[in-house]
């Protein structure tokens, strides 16, 4: 049996460097500038440490050398070793973050943090959409969802222009809905691009289909933050008719696949955007959703 570890020892773990003020302040200028947060607490960490004189930074350099030839990445705690500089300030190369410890947790100065902390549905949004490039990469970015065997049980289908038409008539086709001529069902309007959400699981001895929705919802709600990151409005939508047999049929869905709804994406009109800045939606207690056995 593994030895329990004292209180001292966990403590010695958990214990972190407090950042002195004028490094936050650092790490916020980053922060604005565009830098992301564990990168602007690097940034920040070696700016002041520089300021400690030359020696410093030779040190620091080397570190990063030693990180970009693989060796020597615990030598340098300080955690600046993942950030390749050069003599310019504009001309910094980002290497990725440094995940050998833990960052602190502020929703203020981390991007993913602050971003996940405010994201909100918009409900009606605008014209102007992502590209289909803009959207492979944002899928490719979103894949690293957690997945149990790595099955992929999810793929999107790109809905625009006339597509929504047709996602009309199938939604009246499934509701039995007559419309007269020219008539159409608006619904799928309300954003020039619409993402359907297919789960697609593959039949897994270890990984039943609950799990493998699990992972594709968890795609849906990433690529929702992604897009909101990334500018973007969006609203996920379903309905009761979401799996009718017309709905699926145009989606070209298997027996075993299950439609998990619409991303609805836009951009973000100006009166959601200065609503945006001025105002924040408080978040609920924690407490509320956790608890132990
Ligand atoms: C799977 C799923 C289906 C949803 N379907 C609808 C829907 O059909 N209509 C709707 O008004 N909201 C729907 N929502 C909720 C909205 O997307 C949104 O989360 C909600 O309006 C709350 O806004 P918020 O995201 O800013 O908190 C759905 C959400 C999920 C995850």
């Amino acid at each position: 049996m593994g030895k329990k570890k004292s209180g001292c020892e966990k403590d010695k773990h958990r214990k972190k460097r407090r950042r002195p003020d004028h490094e936050r302040e650092l790490t916020r200028a980053y922060f604005l500038d565009g830098e992301t947060g564990p990168w602007a607490m690097k940034l920040a960490a070696k700016e002041s440490l520089a300021r400690l004189g030359a020696d410093s930074v030779d040190v620091l350099e080397a570190g990063a050398e030693g990180v970009r030839t693989g060796t020597g990445t615990e030598a340098v705690a300080a955690g600046p070793e993942t950030v390749a500089t050069s003599t310019g300030a504009g001309d910094r190369q980002h290497r990725g973050p440094d995940y050998s410890q833990p960052s602190s947790i502020d929703p203020l100065t981390d991007p993913v943090l602050h971003a996940l902390a405010t994201r909100r549905s918009i409900s009606k949004v605008g014209p102007e959409t992502p590209s289909d490039a803009d959207l492979r990469e944002l899928i490719r970015v979103v894949s690293s969802v957690a997945d149990h065997k790595a099955l992929r049980p999810w793929r999107f289908l790109i809905i625009r222009g006339d597509d929504r038409l047709r996602l009309g008539a199938a939604l009246d086709e499934a509701a039995g809905e007559t419309r007269r001529p020219g008539e159409v069902n608006t619904k799928p309007l309300r954003a020039e691009l619409l993402l359907a959400l297919v789960a697609s699981p593959t039949p897994h001895p270890k990984v039943p289909d609950w799990e493998q929705h699990a992972t594709a919802a968890g795609a849906g709600h990433l690529l929702e933050l992604a897009l909101w990151q990334a500018g973007w409005g969006v609203m996920w939508r379903t309905g009761t008719l979401t799996n009718a047999p017309a709905v699926r049929r145009l989606h070209g869905l298997d027996d075993t696949e299950l439609l998990m709804g619409w991303l609805y994406i836009g951009s973000v009109p100006e009166r959601y955007r200065s609503r945006l800045a001025t105002g924040t939606r408080p978040l609920p207690n924690p407490d509320q959703f956790l608890d132990t056995l």
